[in-house]
């Protein structure tokens, strides 16, 4: 291999390496939520592979999309996740529709 194509495939890896993992699972990370979710996950939490297949059903339905989403930012006096109060709506979106998509 010349120098200048091994430049070239590096530079070409680096581009493509951060593409290839999920953007969502990223954002996960960063929000803490695999901090619960992960695997092995906390307490009492589904993991991210449990809550897509919960979710999986609503592909497709608008509606029930809307749902989720609102039902997850939702605020609960006992017991609620403070994670997920957090969250704006258009990140909450993004998640139910990942996980709707099989969270990967
Ligand atoms: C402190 C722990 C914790 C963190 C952090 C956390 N969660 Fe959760 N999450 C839970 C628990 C516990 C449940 C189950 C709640 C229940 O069953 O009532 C849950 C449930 C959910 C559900 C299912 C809601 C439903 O009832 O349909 C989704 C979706 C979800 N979490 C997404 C997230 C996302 C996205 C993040 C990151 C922004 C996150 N969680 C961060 C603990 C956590």
């Amino acid at each position: 291999m010349r120098p200048r194509d091994c430049a070239a495939r590096l530079l070409l890896l680096a581009i493509t390496l951060p593409v290839t993992a999920s953007a969502s699972m990223n954002l996960a990370l960063e929000k803490g939520c695999l901090s619960c979710h992960g695997t092995p996950p906390r307490g009492k939490a589904p993991t991210m592979a449990e809550l897509a297949s919960r979710y999986a059903s609503a592909k497709g339905n608008e509606a029930e999309i809307t749902k989720l989403t609102a039902h997850l930012r939702e605020h609960h006096l006992f017991g609620g996740v403070p994670a997920h109060e957090r969250l704006s709506a258009e990140e909450a979106e993004r998640f139910v529709r990942w996980l709707v998509d099989g969270g990967r």
